[in-house]
């Protein structure tokens, strides 16, 4: 008796641990978010770029259904109308924060990036209609061309960011603004502490705490971006310094380091698997041919003198 009840429960739990996976619970206020901005084709052309480039090998291609079946839960077509009938902030949320084998994009894509995504995923609804959200007023007069300069600080061993906008051919320093600084890596980028705001004069400083490790020549890239990007534009700047630790272990990306394709297997992984392959099946056939000939030699006649019995 003990034993079926301790079975109900274990497939009860079952059941309900499933439904909860599928079901992804999105805040209310983040369900209600909206783009501040209309989606335009540019929007959709970038979004397309992004998506081809970080969505498809899970998502495939929206509306043709070649999606990743293996993955659970499934990662479903973006065209689909389950995925479709979320809202554009549920989008957004999901796409920010990821769940499980759905990656957290929000280091590796700009606020800007994820709404050019959804703009993208949303042309393949013919009946979504978008709702854009009220503007929120800025406290930067309307027309400023914002742009964002990083430069390194020796004695401070600081990273130096200034916020300067241009209006009518004058230009002012931008207080009050939060930035963000990060290190780009293979698989998204590294934020460098949390973000700053941008001081009277426009500046905010990142200080370097620990050595970032760089590539053979200590060249580090940096991105640096205003975090409100629905409020100021995605305003970003991206700079390679040679600040970074010496390091000569072969990148990532570079040749013959990585282990998933031919291409860029190390040589010793591929002659060591070919290698392997070729004895087991060279076993295989010696067994076989050994077997032949044991089945050989039963067939034949044992000479008189050669009988045991
Ligand atoms: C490594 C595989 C993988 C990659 C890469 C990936 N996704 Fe996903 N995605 C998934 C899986 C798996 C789910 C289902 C997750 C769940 O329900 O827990 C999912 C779910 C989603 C959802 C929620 C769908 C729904 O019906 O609620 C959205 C939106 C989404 N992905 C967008 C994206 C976008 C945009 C990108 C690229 C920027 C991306 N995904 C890249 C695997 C991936």
């Amino acid at each position: 008796m003990n034993k079926y009840y301790l079975i109900v429960v274990v497939c009860v739990c079952a059941v309900l641990n499933v439904t909860a996976q599928n079901t992804w619970v999105v805040p209310q206020d983040q369900k209600e978010k909206l783009s501040m901005v209309e989606f335009t084709e540019s929007m959709q052309k970038s979004g397309a770029d992004v998506f081809a480039g970080k969505c498809t090998a899970c998502h495939g291609t929206p509306g043709k259904g070649n999606f990743n079946a293996l993955l659970n839960p499934s990662p479903d077509d973006p065209a689909s109308e389950k995925f479709q009938l979320n809202t554009d902030g549920e989008l957004f949320y999901k796409i920010s924060e990821g769940r499980v084998t759905m990656p957290s994009f929000k280091s590796a894509l700009s606020k800007a990036d994820i709404w050019n995504v959804i703009a993208y995923v949303r042309s393949f609804n013919t009946t979504y209609v978008q709702e854009t959200a009220e503007k929120i007023e800025s406290n930067i007069p309307e027309g400023t061309v914002l742009s964002l300069n990083l430069d390194y600080e020796e004695e401070k061993k600081a990273l130096k960011l200034k916020l300067t906008g241009t209006l009518n051919g004058e230009e002012s320093v931008v207080g009050g603004v939060e930035v963000t600084l990060a290190v780009e890596r293979y698989f998204g980028n590294l934020k460098i502490g949390e973000g700053k705001t941008t001081n009277k004069s426009g500046l905010a400083y990142f200080i370097l705490n620990d050595e970032i490790p760089g590539d053979s020549i200590g060249n580090v890239k940096l991105i640096a971006q205003v975090v409100e990007t629905e409020l100021y534009g995605d305003i970003k700047t991206e700079k390679t310094l040679q600040i970074g630790a010496v390091n000569n272990k072969p990148a990532l990306n570079a040749e013959r380091a990585m282990w998933n394709t031919v291409k860029k297997a190390p040589l010793w992984i591929i002659f060591g698997y070919t290698g392997s392959v070729l004895a087991v099946w060279f076993f295989i056939f010696y067994v076989l041919f050994v077997v032949k000939k044991i089945y050989a030699l039963g067939k034949e006649d044992i000479p008189e003198d050669q009988k045991v019995i």
